[in-house]
């Protein structure tokens, strides 16, 4: 079973992560959890380019770059994974390239579809978690996280190459989040990303437990 949590920068996503992957393996299940992009050597490698870089990197390279990620990760530690049956987290997956690059970067959505599929090899997550937030909310707390004085047009911020891009760029970002919920809404769950911790924890549980359960139906 593949669980994917999305949600924009500062939105919670890796406490959430680690949060269910405890309670997981308290409940005797395999699990493995993962960040994307990166996972891998290569694709942590292609992470830092992504993130770190000072050079200006095109809309299609950051495409191209987040897939060629993602391929290395799905192919080397996500499929074997899946085919034994582990329960795999993902703190990010396809949804935050269409979001992202699709609805941040206004790239063709076709085109992102497709490229989404290939670099995943087809597969798709069974749920997933979006912790919404406005992005006002979760740059103030990347600023609060690293001390930093409020201000979004300093350019030599210590924030990632993604954060610099401005807070019309997380609005779009979020607006892409909510279309692939109206689109999906069987797959994709909104969770409030301003709630507690523990009380997101809960409503993520309140979720998963049903389907837990019917898989450990099919699967013995
Ligand atoms: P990360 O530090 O993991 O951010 P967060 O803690 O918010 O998840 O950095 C990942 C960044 O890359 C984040 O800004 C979202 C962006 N991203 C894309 O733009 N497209 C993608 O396909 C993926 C996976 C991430």
């Amino acid at each position: 079973m593949l669980i994917t949590f999305e949600g924009l920068d500062g939105s919670g996503k890796s406490t959430q992560v680690k949060l269910l992957k405890k309670h997981l393996i308290k409940e005797n299940f395999d699990v493995l959890a993962l960040r994307e992009p990166g996972g891998v050597p290569i694709a942590e490698d292609i992470r830092e380019l992504l993130l770190e870089s000072k050079n200006d990197i095109n809309a299609i390279t950051e495409l191209l770059l987040f897939s060629a990620s993602r391929s290395e990760l799905i192919k080397t530690l996500i499929i074997p994974a899946l085919e034994a049956q582990t329960i795999v987290i993902l703190d990010r997956f396809y949804d935050s390239t269409v979001a992202y690059q699709g609805y941040g970067r206004k790239l063709n959505l076709d085109h992102i579809d497709l490229i989404n599929k290939i670099a995943s090899f087809n597969i798709k997550p069974d749920i997933t978690f979006y912790l919404d937030i406005l992005p006002e909310d979760s740059l103030l707390r990347k600023f609060s996280e690293k001390s930093l004085p409020l201000s979004f047009n300093d350019n030599n911020l210590p924030l990632d190459r993604m954060e610099k891009s401005g807070l019309d760029f997380y609005r779009n970002v979020r607006m892409g989040y909510k279309e692939i919920l109206n689109n999906e809404p069987e797959r994709v769950h909104e969770l409030d990303a301003l709630k507690k911790p523990s009380n997101i924890h809960k409503d993520v549980l309140k979720k998963l437990i049903p389907i837990l359960n019917a898989s450990k139906k099919t699967t013995f």
